[in-house]
């Protein structure tokens, strides 16, 4: 059987090559010969494998226009989990060398929950602690982790609202979804105590350098938790410059973290917190209306031009890019996660 020579090259400049075989795709030709690139859901719909082919032909197969939208497709963008090689490759991917793991057991471990309570009336708080005698939680604030629902080999990805640790603790806020699978082991299922396999970190979501520049942060419902974890991540390290949050939900019943919130916001003061709510009653007195609208009410008075981090269901982000993009805030200035929904 033929095969071809892929070459991955990292974001600080580092590269690692390996064969993949005619009708393999290229994470599963990594995995192969122990080579673990960034992966999640490896069927086309997380986008967690996104790079871009500088040399080579390839097909690509099945994969949700959410994770690879067609532009991009035709710009050179491929999810590597749904690639095919017919060539030699070349890929750049937007991670460092050090996120290539070399052994199976690289980014998984176990956890045991240790909390579990309902925050609103659809986001349940899941805390974790890591078992075992590494207490090491190495994330860099926006990435994912993903859980497996204990007896299957079902995972869901979530990203933690706290930051990096050797605690062991891991903070995750899940949005409770009708006839979602981890929504009903949530709600059924889980216990106190009960352990839990986790992978990861994984992803590229998170905070940028870019001198003094005010960071403006845009969240949907749980959106807020990789959000969270940026802000507090700027907290520890004491970044001078100007920030905000704009958080979004339906209803107040759906608000959940105002008092974390306004906590973060006593003890920075260079931080703005909004919360927003759609369908406001006349008693709620935070912002009434779309999240989107209050941010373009807001950034056009500004008068500069901050980065913006969007987390959130693909509807809100791609409807907040678009009003920033009207204000002419340049799109290497807007970082962004959407929420896939789950293929299984
Ligand atoms: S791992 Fe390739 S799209 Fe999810």
């Amino acid at each position: 059987m033929s095969s071809h020579q892929i070459t991955i090259r990292t974001q600080d400049g580092e590269s690692v090559s390996f064969e993949c075989l005619e009708d393999e795709d290229v994470i599963s030709a990594g995995l192969r010969q122990d080579i673990f690139l960034m992966a999640s859901c490896r069927e086309g719909g997380c986008a967690t494998c996104k790079g871009v082919c500088t040399e080579g032909d390839y097909e690509i197969g099945k994969v949700s226009v959410q994770a690879l939208p067609p532009e991009e497709e035709e710009d050179g963008y491929v999810l590597l989990c749904r690639c095919y090689p017919s060539s030699d490759m070349e890929v750049e991917v937007p991670y460092t060398y050090d996120r290539i793991s070399f052994s199976p057991e690289g980014l998984g471990f176990e956890a045991e929950i240790v909390n579990l309570r309902d925050v609103s009336s659809n986001v349940v708080e899941l805390k974790l602690l890591r078992r075992g005698d590494d207490k090491q939680i190495k994330l860099d604030s926006g990435q994912f982790y993903d859980l497996e629902i204990p007896g299957t080999s079902l995972t869901r990805s979530y990203s933690p609202a706290n930051t990096a640790n050797n605690r062991g603790e891991l903070d995750f806020l899940v949005r409770i979804v009708d006839k979602g699978k981890f929504s009903s082991f949530l709600q059924y299922d889980a216990f106190v105590g009960q352990t839990i396999n986790v992978k990861g970190p994984f992803g590229v979501f998170g905070l940028k350098e870019n001198g003094f520049t005010p960071r403006y942060f845009v969240a949907g419902g749980t959106g807020l938790a990789p959000i969270l974890s940026m802000v507090r991540r700027m907290r520890e390290w004491d970044e001078p410059q100007n920030c905000a949050i704009y958080f979004g939900v339906n209803t107040e019943e759906e608000v959940f973290y105002a008092d974390v919130l306004q906590h973060l916001q006593q003890e920075m003061p260079k931080l703005k917190v909004n919360i927003c709510v759609w369908k406001a009653s006349e008693s709620w007195c935070g912002e009434k209306g779309s999240v989107v609208d209050i941010l373009r009410r807001d950034l056009k008075d500004l008068g500069i031009k901050p980065d913006l981090y969007l987390c959130g269901p693909p509807g809100m982000v791609d409807a907040t890019y678009a009003v920033c993009a009207e204000l002419g805030i340049p799109s290497q200035q807007i970082f962004l996660e959407k929420f896939l929904p789950s293929t299984n």
